[in-house]
């Protein structure tokens, strides 16, 4: 159910200090609309007209007061669903190096929840990790929640009042063996670490509300800034990627060749608020859980500000390169009806199987397969049926179209082979779940879709990842 994070980073003082991970299932349950004046942000630049509707925020309720239902969106502002699940009953494990560490169950119940928290509690547990009768361990992200302001910690106590009480303990709790079981060693570790990030100087209004729910609130940092020698987060390579378990948090510093340079700010709003930008990007794995948990229900303003802001934060150039997408190399849907008809399309399917295809592709490396099939046809035996033969997927199905993917434009193979090797399971996407192919397919069979997938639909000039990649990605991550 959940997993992720920083089993496959050089981690040498990690026996001594947790990192952070964390996820959980979704279940979205649409309720009644916000009706409280939401946060304003200042000016607003970009045309709102344009901008893809927001979905309606769950979890507000007219009997509530105004006050409880602006913390009910401050909760979605800072994802607190992502780890303590959707009833707040806790019990999911964070994956963290020195083992896991699970979520608290924080509804209001006084046995096994925060009943009997005071707001100065709250606060403290929220800004400096610490609960009434302990330390916490920093897999609770008071590193970010460190900066959130008096006011909303006054407005989401307010809504932990409201919540509906879980009368019962999580399922989990976190043993760590000694001395990791000594939560005061935290004490030291916050003093390098908290806060996480730091306030940048010369930003707009609208900015600096962008900077506050990319830092604060939104902890964005916590799988996107690569993390120190104690695992807290490197603030000098601040939001310029890092390895996220069987995932990487890409680059989304403003950097042209390896982060998110040539992104307009209406295409970080419209990937934030739907998970999805046409033919560029596509939110899986644990981002699809941030967008589904929280940044879709963000209002236009708080959207945009984070847009204006990650516009402005330091260029990080790192050695992954995206190879610019080359429309001319990217293929044409195979026909509108075959793409958007699903039984045409498993015709045209079965056929194109039938046909074997031998044809060979020199921009595609195929070395070490060691059976007779194409690159081709094992993408179309393997990833067709959900991709579409085209790659622009299945739309009736609601599944992923992968033409053109900065996931799949990188000059580094790992994420991709990662996903292809353990699947998708984010839950953005409602349709059944991309499976993972380390059982079924060799190393050698992954490394030649990997390159026709980089080649056909990423638009590469060529693709030589081989088997002996795959194979150590494999081991990396799992
Ligand atoms: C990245 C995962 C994560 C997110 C996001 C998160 N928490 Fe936590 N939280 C945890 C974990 C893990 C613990 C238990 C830590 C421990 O045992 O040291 C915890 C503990 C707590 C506690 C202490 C409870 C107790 O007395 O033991 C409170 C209060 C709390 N969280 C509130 C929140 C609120 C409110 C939010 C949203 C603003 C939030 N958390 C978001 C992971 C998270
Ligand atoms: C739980 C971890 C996590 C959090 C929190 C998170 N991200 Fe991500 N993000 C990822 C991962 C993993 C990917 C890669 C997704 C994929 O390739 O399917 C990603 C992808 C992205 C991309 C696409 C980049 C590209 O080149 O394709 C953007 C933009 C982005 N995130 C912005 C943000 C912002 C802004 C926040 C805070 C509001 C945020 N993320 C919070 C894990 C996270
Ligand atoms: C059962 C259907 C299914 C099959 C089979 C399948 N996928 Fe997927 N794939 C998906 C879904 C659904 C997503 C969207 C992931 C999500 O919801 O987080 C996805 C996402 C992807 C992505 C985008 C990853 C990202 O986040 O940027 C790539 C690339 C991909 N698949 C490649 C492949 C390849 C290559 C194969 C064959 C080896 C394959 N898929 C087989 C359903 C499938």
């Amino acid at each position: 159910m959940i997993h992720w994070y920083y089993k496959s980073i050089a981690k040498p003082l990690s026996a001594v200090m947790p990192a952070l991970s964390f996820s959980s299932i979704i279940t979205l349950t649409l309720g009644f609309s916000l009706v409280s004046n939401v946060v304003m942000a200042g000016t607003v630049s970009l045309p709102r007209d344009t901008l893809p509707s927001r979905i309606t925020l769950p979890n507000v309720s007219p009997a509530n007061s105004v006050l409880a239902n602006r913390g009910a969106y401050v909760a979605r502002t800072a994802d607190c669903m992502a780890c303590h699940r959707d009833d707040y009953s806790g019990g999911v494990p964070i994956e963290t190096p020195i083992g896991n560490i699970y979520s608290t169950n924080i509804t209001p119940s006084t046995r096994y929840g925060i009943g009997n928290y005071t707001e100065a509690d709250f606060k403290k547990a929220l800004q400096k990790g610490r609960a009434p009768s302990h330390q916490l361990y920093p897999a609770m992200p008071y590193p970010s929640y460190h900066g959130m302001t008096d006011k909303d910690i006054s407005a989401l106590f307010a809504y932990f009042q409201t919540v509906a009480i879980v009368d019962k303990p999580p399922e989990k709790t976190t043993h760590l063996p000694f001395p990791l079981n000594i939560r005061s060693l935290m004490l030291a570790w916050n003093v390098i670490n908290v806060p996480s990030t730091e306030n940048r100087s010369g930003l707009t209004k609208t900015q600096q509300r962008g900077e506050y729910l990319v830092n604060n609130l939104e902890h964005c940092g916590t799988c996107h800034t690569p993390r120190n020698l104690t695992q807290g987060l490197d603030k000098d390579l601040y939001l310029s990627g890092a390895p996220l378990g069987k995932w990487f948090a890409p680059n989304i510093t403003p950097d042209n060749d390896t982060g998110i340079g040539l992104w307009s700010e209406m295409d970080i709003v419209t990937y934030l608020r739907t998970g999805t930008l046409d033919k560029r990007a596509y939110a899986g794995g644990p981002m699809a859980e941030a967008v589904a948990h929280s940044t879709r229900y963000l209002t236009d303003e708080d959207l945009i500000a984070m847009a204006s802001y990650l516009k402005v934060v330091p260029a990080i150039k790192t050695d992954d390169y995206l190879i610019p997408v080359n429309v001319s190399r990217l293929p044409q849907p195979v026909s509108d009806s075959i793409t958007y008809d699903l039984l045409e399309q498993k015709d045209y399917l079965a056929q194109a199987k039938a046909e074997t295809v031998t044809s060979v592709d020199s921009r595609i490396s195929s070395h070490d397969v060691n059976d007779s099939k194409s690159p081709k046809d094992l993408y179309l035996i393997h990833c067709a049926s959900c991709h579409g033969v085209d790659g622009y997927a299945q739309p009736d199905a609601r599944y992923a179209s992968i033409v053109g993917l900065s996931s799949i434009r990188r000059v580094k193979p790992d994420a991709l082979v990662g996903v292809i090797a353990f699947g998708a399971k984010g839950a953005f996407n409602t349709a059944p779940k991309m499976p993972g192919f380390s059982k079924d397919l060799s190393p050698a069979q992954i490394a030649s879709i990997t390159n026709y997938v980089r080649v056909t639909f990423g638009g590469l000039p060529n693709s030589d990842v081989s088997a002996a990649d795959v194979t150590r990605v494999i081991k990396e991550k799992s």
